[in-house]
């Protein structure tokens, strides 16, 4: 298979895990025979320092005209506590999401066997959780009319669904639960928005298409607290935006480290894989960042394309790395190897998953 790849690495760490991801992918094209061509544009502050536009338009174009969108991480803080900032990296991110199209962002979470006593919950409490996290992408609060009155004294954003933009992820999540354990919970705040009731409407309605899926639904308050009293009791959950924005970082927890969690945003032409943490400034150029997120983002970009047996390599090379700690130092801490080590083992790996030798 060819693909044209756009590849968006954006800022902080953003470059350095990316480079991983590209690595990965390179090494699963020479195993595989297939061409991957990788096409680099500007995003984010890196952007904004050089055209002064977080989403240049040569940007968004080559991400209209390429198979698929490989994303790093955007922000800096000096657009973090400056709320006057005429524009910000965020910018970038949202206007991509939503020209390109990209309402349903997916976001797998599991407990890694090996990894149960990295995260500060207990092995017992977290031990078989494998979730995947239906986040609508290009809606809702994010989205919604914002305002300022004049004096600066008064702020809204509005949060607004329509039934076409809930039915179309809806699907989405239903046939994904059909290929998983067949359960599906809806997150939302039903007792007290009505955005939230027309998502239950809606969900209810199309539920009866997924005769084998059951449906349950939690408010979203209850939802942050069940992901950490009992996460296994989850299959896929399907949210509006800002809520999956929560509880997936919530959610990252139970994994022993944001630096695990991959993610796929797609539509009905585009898909852009990035991994769900943000740009670590304070660790940019140190080494330090795990690129598992990135990897793994690239595994589920395969899964996409149905090149099952290429994502699955990867997801075995990932699993190989976390078995025998070849790891940053957010889960390893008393072997930490770098952005770069981790990246060469699993790149290895793919190249000879057979050597048990794997030099590290
Ligand atoms: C994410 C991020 C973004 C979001 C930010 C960077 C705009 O937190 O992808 O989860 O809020 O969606
Ligand atoms: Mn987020």
């Amino acid at each position: 298979m060819k693909l044209d790849i756009a590849v968006l690495s954006g800022d902080g760490i953003g470059p350095e895990v990316t480079a991983q991801a590209i690595k990965a992918l390179e090494a699963i094209g020479h195993a595989f025979d297939h061409t991957f061509i990788f096409k680099e544009a500007l995003v984010g502050a890196t952007a904004i320092d050089k055209t002064g536009d977080p989403l240049p338009e040569e940007t968004l174009q080559l991400c209209v005209d390429t198979d698929a969108v490989l994303f790093g991480a955007i922000g800096d803080p000096k657009y973090d506590n400056d709320p006057s900032a005429p524009v910000r990296p965020e910018q970038g991110l949202l206007k991509l999401r939503k020209e390109l199209g990209l309402y349903a962002n997916i976001r797998p979470v599991k407990a890694y066997p090996t990894q149960l006593d990295k995260s500060p919950l207990k092995r017992e409490i977290i031990e078989g959780t494998d979730i995947s996290i239906y986040r609508e992408l290009t809606g809702g609060i994010y989205f919604g009319k914002k305002h300022l009155s004049e004096d600066g004294e008064l702020a809204s954003d509005l949060c607004e669904y329509s039934r076409a933009e809930i039915e179309r992820i809806a699907h989405q999540a239903f046939k994904a639960a059909e290929k998983r354990r067949n359960k599906l919970t809806l997150v939302d705040k039903a007792n007290v928005l009505e955005s939230s009731r027309l998502w239950r409407k809606v969900v209810k309605e199309i539920a009866y298409e997924y005769p084998e899926v059951a449906l349950d639904f939690l408010f979203v308050d209850n939802a942050a607290m069940q992901m950490i009293l009992n996460p296994s009791q989850f299959d896929v959950i399907l949210t509006e935006n800002m809520f999956g924005d929560i509880i997936s970082d919530e959610a990252s927890v139970i994994g022993g480290s944001i630096g695990l969690l991959a993610s796929a945003s797609v539509g009905d032409t585009c898909c852009m894989f990035e991994p769900i943490h943000g740009s670590y400034p304070q660790a940019t150029g140190k080494g330090i960042a795990n690129p598992i997120a990135a990897i793994l983002s690239a595994s589920m970009l395969l899964e996409h394309f149905d090149l099952l047996e290429e994502a699955n390599l990867i997801n075995s090379a990932v699993e190989k790395a976390l078995e025998l700690n070849v790891t940053t130092p957010d889960i390893n801490t008393i072997n930490p190897l770098t952005t770069e080590k981790v990246g060469d083992f699993i790149a290895d790996y793919i190249l000879n998953p057979k050597d048990t030798n794997l030099n590290f």
